[in-house]
């Protein structure tokens, strides 16, 4: 358990503990060992109780964790000049938004998509947690009460393919992954089950990732000791959003490699993270439910699942040269420099989108379309096609 982590007020401490209580119950079901998907499925999204579906806030300062468009303007409104080149080419594009988070970018994109003049008649909103959703409506509502009849949250995919542009921020490393050890040749997949008065680690017998990681384990060459994890649902859902799009744009920004970077022999520990206000540690099992959990993102499995749907490769980018793409530059030099709070505070936010040791070159961009004409705004060549 990490040592420095702030403690919880006492009711976050209660619902982290009923939320221990039912990962006690699964796991004794389970016969001791529940499968880490299964254990991130419910920590994350239990009803009520899992990180995103418990109502505590886990953006901004408070929270523990900040994403690119909590920090400011600069990155929906370069996202929006990318959006807007795809609906430009469509009759009739509706946006559809994956995992919206506080509400922030929804409300920072459509502001920017008017300003371009490319406002979508439909802003769909897919969000998994009912917690998130109303926090959505409540900011959309307080902010921007105007755009709330465009806006539409949905349950599930549309039945009818759209045409437009679905997208989605820090979204897939959200996925629950499985995860494995490879010791020698030998493998095994990890789970988690109680040992002490505390969860830990225990390994099932792993039939389910057998195929899978000895196909990594080609790739990566391991030697020696090597633990790691993979999304078992990505492709599906990626092959799901494929599917609701008849022509137009599909988007994902996300922390990630192409598949040799990720399974690289070096990277033995895996990608497993976990942030608690603010700090980012390795410990899934801190506090279940009071904090999140994600791994980095196999944009080559991305890659596979979309383009063997038909869509085809955009492009692939850093998110550094995907915002300078997007004329990111062009919007520091709109700045007033005269106004030097102002002028300090997008420096700073620009910084931290763009900086190789920020977010820049560890979030990605990879785009696909399905029927444009032309190509969309963001993607520069040479890009990072060839690392897929
Ligand atoms: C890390 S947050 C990112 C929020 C926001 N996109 C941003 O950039 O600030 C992940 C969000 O995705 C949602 N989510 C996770 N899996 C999802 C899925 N399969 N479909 C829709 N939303 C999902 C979570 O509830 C949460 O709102």
């Amino acid at each position: 358990m990490p040592s420095c982590l702030p403690l919880p007020a006492a009711d976050a401490r209660a619902v982290s503990d009923a939320m221990l209580e039912k990962l006690l119950k699964r796991i004794e079901k389970g016969g001791g060992c529940l499968p880490f998907d299964s254990f991130m499925e419910a920590a994350l999204y239990e009803p009520g109780l899992g990180y995103y579906s418990n109502g505590l806030m886990p953006f901004g300062q408070q929270g523990d964790f900040v994403t690119a468009p909590e920090l400011g303007e600069l990155f929906s409104r370069c996202l929006a000049r990318c959006i807007a080149s795809a609906l430009e080419q469509l009759e009739q594009g509706v946006v559809m938004e994956l995992g919206a988070g506080s509400g922030v970018l929804a409300v920072d994109l459509l502001d920017e998509l008017e300003k371009l003049g490319s406002l979508p008649e439909r802003y769909y909103i897919l969000e998994r947690s009912a917690a998130m959703r109303a926090l959505q409506e409540r900011r959309l509502n307080g902010q921007r009460p105007e755009f709330m009849q465009r806006v539409e949250w949905l349950n599930s995919l549309p039945e009818e393919p759209i045409s437009g542009v679905v997208f989605g921020n820090e979204v897939a490393d959200a996925l629950p992954v499985k995860r494995f050890r490879w010791h020698s040749g030998q493998l095994s997949e990890l789970g988690v089950g109680w040992q002490n008065t505390r969860l830990s680690v225990c390994e099932l017998r792993g039939d389910d990732v057998q195929k899978r990681v000895r196909q990594l384990a080609r790739i990566g060459h391991w030697e020696g000791d090597y633990q790691s994890e993979y999304c078992p649902t990505l492709p599906a859902w990626i092959n799901s959003l494929t599917d609701s799009l008849a022509q137009g744009l599909l988007l994902l920004i996300d922390y990630g490699y192409g598949r040799a970077e990720y399974y690289h022999p070096q990277r033995s520990m895996g990608t497993l993270m976990c942030h608690y206000r603010h700090h980012a540690h390795d410990d899934p099992f801190w506090l279940p439910g009071l904090q999140d959990i994600t791994a980095f993102v196999d944009f080559t499995a991305i890659a596979e699942a979309a383009t063997a749907a038909g869509m085809q490769l955009e492009g692939f980018s850093s998110q550094a040269r995907f915002l300078v793409a997007c004329g990111i530059d062009q919007l520091m030099a709109e700045i007033d420099t005269v106004n030097t709070r102002q002028f300090l505070q997008l420096s700073n936010e620009a910084k931290r989108l763009i900086l190789p040791g920020e977010m820049g070159e560890r979030f990605k961009v990879i785009g696909f379309s399905r029927k444009l004409l032309q190509g969309v705004k963001g993607f520069a060549t040479p890009d990072l096609r060839s690392r897929l």
